[in-house]
């Protein structure tokens, strides 16, 4: 039986959240493997809109467990506040299960996400200020707190002694903050060991007996392949593997053990924080998208910028990732436009490039080559079949198919959970 991994195939925010639901109700395990709190994903049930951010959006299908495995940075009070907020409204997180081996974000990467971003100046990264970046960066310095630490008082108290020794010098010096009291942070993170308690285990070894005992597990990405921190537009990037790579480090599950790699996409594009993008558009088609799309984001409520199709990113990514189906999603907002534009390949410095330019000044110069395709006016949102759609949006999507180096095996149409045609099955 399948181990599925999904992952967001630009900068975020392609839909992983509604695709992970509408695969819920048939996998028994939805694992979140990187990424931390950064992340925001809208799922509307019915009438309920769900905004969920450190919790995988399986969690919303009962039946399922959720995992947050040993690659997610937790924010443990906003992890207790997501429980909290979700167990109001009926959702059961019973289930849950935290590895040992996460690591902690605590109020000092927090701060330090803050005051370096500031530092940065017109350099900044547009981080969404949640203390990812320096909570990896502890854990890549040897110096981070996982969540087997809050357990043990004495090992805590010198692992935040240890790791607060040089930060106290920067904050005070470099940053004129005030210093940070290790006591504060060991009783506040003491404070939530014996909630997490019954939550916590080794889910490397849970997940690896689930998929022996012939369980589905889907491993859900936060953030996206063009905002990984190895083969994103770095340093305009999270602090994360967001690829496919990355449910397997960050899960302890073997590579031979993934079937299928599903990657979400956007009928065009959108992009949050600073960077390169080269099909953004700063005219009243980009206002277009981003009113049709209600491109704001789920976690800091900014404008996302907006942008089109662009299929050497696809490909881009289908290669990385080992793509073998894409969800294309939003297919509906084009609805209106006379004529679509899709960047087929880019013009660097006067040379025509199919791939992704692998130099950052080559990316930051790429324009894009595009071709135009026809429009639909046709409402779409209540279309369930490929042959239901307008014969332009149908083009339009094997136009981009035929471009982007996988097939497209569903198509969203709205934000709704059964806004969705399938062409094929997305686990059997
Ligand atoms: P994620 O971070 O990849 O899970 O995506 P977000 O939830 O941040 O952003 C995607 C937004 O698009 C959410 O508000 C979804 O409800 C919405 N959405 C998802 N699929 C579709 C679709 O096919 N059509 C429309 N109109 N909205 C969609
Ligand atoms: P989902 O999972 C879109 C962006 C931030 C910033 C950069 C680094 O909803 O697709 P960070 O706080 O991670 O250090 O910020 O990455 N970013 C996202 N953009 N969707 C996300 O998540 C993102 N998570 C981080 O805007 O540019
Ligand atoms: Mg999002």
């Amino acid at each position: 039986m399948p181990a599925i991994v999904l992952i967001g195939a630009q900068w975020g925010d392609e839909g992983k959240g509604k695709a992970t639901d509408l695969l819920g109700s048939r996998v028994d395990y939805v694992v979140k493997f990187n990424g931390g709190n950064n992340a925001g994903h809208t799922v509307v049930v019915g009438d309920e809109k769900y905004a969920l951010h450190l919790l995988p959006s399986g969690i919303l299908s009962p039946g399922v467990t959720p995992v947050i495995a040993n690659g997610v940075v937790v924010d443990v009070e906003v992890l207790f506040e997501e429980i909290d907020a979700l167990s109001e409204r009926g959702v059961d997180v019973s289930r849950l299960k935290v590895s040992l081996n996460a690591h902690v974000i605590t109020a000092y990467h927090r701060t330090l996400d803050k005051v370096t971003e500031r530092f940065l100046g017109k350099r900044q990264i547009g981080t969404t200020g949640r203390g990812i970046g320096p909570a990896y960066a502890d854990k890549i310095n040897r110096v981070g707190i996982r969540v087997q630490d809050l357990f043990d008082e004495n090992i805590l108290r010198q692992k935040v002694e240890g790791a607060l020794d040089q930060k106290n010098h920067m904050l005070v010096k470099v940053y004129n903050r005030r210093a940070i009291e290790a006591e504060e942070i060991v009783t506040e993170l003491l404070g939530y060991a014996e909630r997490l308690r019954p939550m916590v285990t080794d889910t490397a070894l849970l997940l690896h007996q689930a998929l022996d005992a012939g369980k589905t597990v889907l491993f859900e990405g936060g953030q996206a392949t063009m905002l990984d921190v190895d083969h994103g537009t770095y340093p305009f990037v999270t602090s994360s593997n967001a690829t496919s790579g990355g449910a397997v480090t960050g899960s302890g599950i073997a590579p031979n053990r993934i079937d299928r790699v599903i990657g979400v996409v956007k009928a065009y594009t959108t992009r949050v924080g600073s960077g390169p993008f080269p099909t953004e558009l700063f005219d009243e088609s980009g206002e277009y998208l981003r009113a049709n799309g209600v491109e704001f984001g789920t976690t800091t409520g900014r404008p996302r910028r907006c942008g089109w199709y662009d299929a050497p990113i696809a490909r881009y990514t289908a290669r990385i990732n080992g793509v073998t189906d894409f969800v294309l999603t939003k297919l509906d907002v084009l609805t209106g436009l006379a004529e679509i534009p899709v960047c087929v390949a880019y013009s660097v410095d006067g040379v025509r490039v199919e791939d992704v330019p692998v130099s950052q000044s080559d990316f930051h110069h790429a324009v894009p080559i595009y071709e135009n395709f026809p429009g639909w006016t046709e409402d779409i949102t209540d279309v369930r079949t490929f042959e239901e759609l307008p014969h332009a949006a149908q083009n339009y999507v094997l136009a981009l198919e035929s471009m982007s180096g996988s097939r497209v095996s569903a198509i969203g149409v709205g934000p709704d959970r059964e806004a969705i045609v399938v062409r094929h099955d997305l686990i059997d």
